[in-house]
């Protein structure tokens, strides 16, 4: 448990804030503990069918606290498994979908995190950095893989090299995010969404994830590994709540699936 971030759940949404306002939600380890927590117990729990990672009004993060970089400089992948780590691997290798919400500043890994989510949204007020040449340091969490990869080369360079601020416009037009909306409605329009998710069948939102996230194979072995999944799924409990539910003119209740 952390005061520096807010863990809320309800309607199948738990929603994590950072909340650290006064360091411009600069992430301290704590913070870090906490949200792989969230994450990781919320995996587990029935109750719990999408993730909302955000901040506060006007404020995503500044990014790793640099006063906390220089007292315990982490080492990625050396086996330590630093809270950022922690974190980022809970994120990573999320079974449930994770929409990000950006209102104001997502700095270094405020950006970076947002190749590890399903959904991104942001609103006119965001503004996305990663200053990691200007701060003598490389880039993180296979960023430097998957910018180019997602945005192609130059965008990525201009992100990574430069660490040119964009803005939700650009970050939109290079695919960073997903939609723009507007600062007010921002945190209102996210959760619609994650209620949108949350009332699907789960297995189908898992599959669907878990697909997208397997590493690039042939077109045909794709196409048969997910004929034998479809196959399997034509005789779930959920396909048929779906079924009877379109024969009886009514929304399918996902609800007791988990
Ligand atoms: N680590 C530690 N403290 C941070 C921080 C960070 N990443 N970002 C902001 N803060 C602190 C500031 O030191 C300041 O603390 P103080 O009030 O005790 O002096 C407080 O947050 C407010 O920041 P300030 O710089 O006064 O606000 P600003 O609106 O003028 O600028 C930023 C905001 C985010 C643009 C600026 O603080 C900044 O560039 N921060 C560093 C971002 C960064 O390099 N992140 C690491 C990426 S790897």
């Amino acid at each position: 448990m952390s005061d520096l971030v807010s863990v809320e759940t309800s309607d199948g949404v738990r929603t994590i804030r950072w909340n650290r306002p006064e360091k411009k939600n600069a992430l301290l380890r704590e913070m870090y503990t906490a949200a792989a927590d969230a994450i990781e117990t919320g995996e587990t729990d029935k109750g719990v069918r999408v993730f909302v990672l955000g901040g506060q009004p006007g404020l995503f993060t500044a990014g790793n606290d640099l006063v906390d970089f220089m007292e315990a400089p982490p080492h990625i992948g050396s086996g330590d498994m630093p809270p950022v780590e922690r974190f980022m691997r809970a994120l990573m290798t999320a079974k449930k979908p994770v929409i990000a919400e950006v209102d104001g500043l997502a700095i270094g890994i405020g950006t970076t995190l947002l190749m590890h989510c399903d959904l991104s949204y942001a609103s006119e007020k965001a503004a996305f950095k990663t200053p990691f040449a200007d701060l003598a340091l490389a880039p993180e969490f296979a960023s430097s893989l998957l910018f180019p990869t997602r945005l192609g080369r130059s965008a990525a360079s201009d992100l990574l090299l430069l660490g040119t601020i964009w803005d939700a416009a650009r970050a939109k037009e290079a695919g960073l995010i997903t939609d723009v909306f507007p600062s007010a409605s921002l945190a209102d329009d996210v959760r619609k969404k994650a209620l949108i998710l949350a009332a699907k069948s789960p297995s189908a939102v898992r599959q669907a994830k878990e697909l997208m996230m397997t590493p690039d194979e042939p077109i045909s072995d794709r196409m048969n590994r997910e004929g034998g999944i479809f196959a399997e799924m034509l005789q779930s409990p959920e396909f048929s709540e779906a079924v009877t539910a379109f024969m009886e003119r009514r929304a399918p209740d996902f609800s007791k699936f988990g």
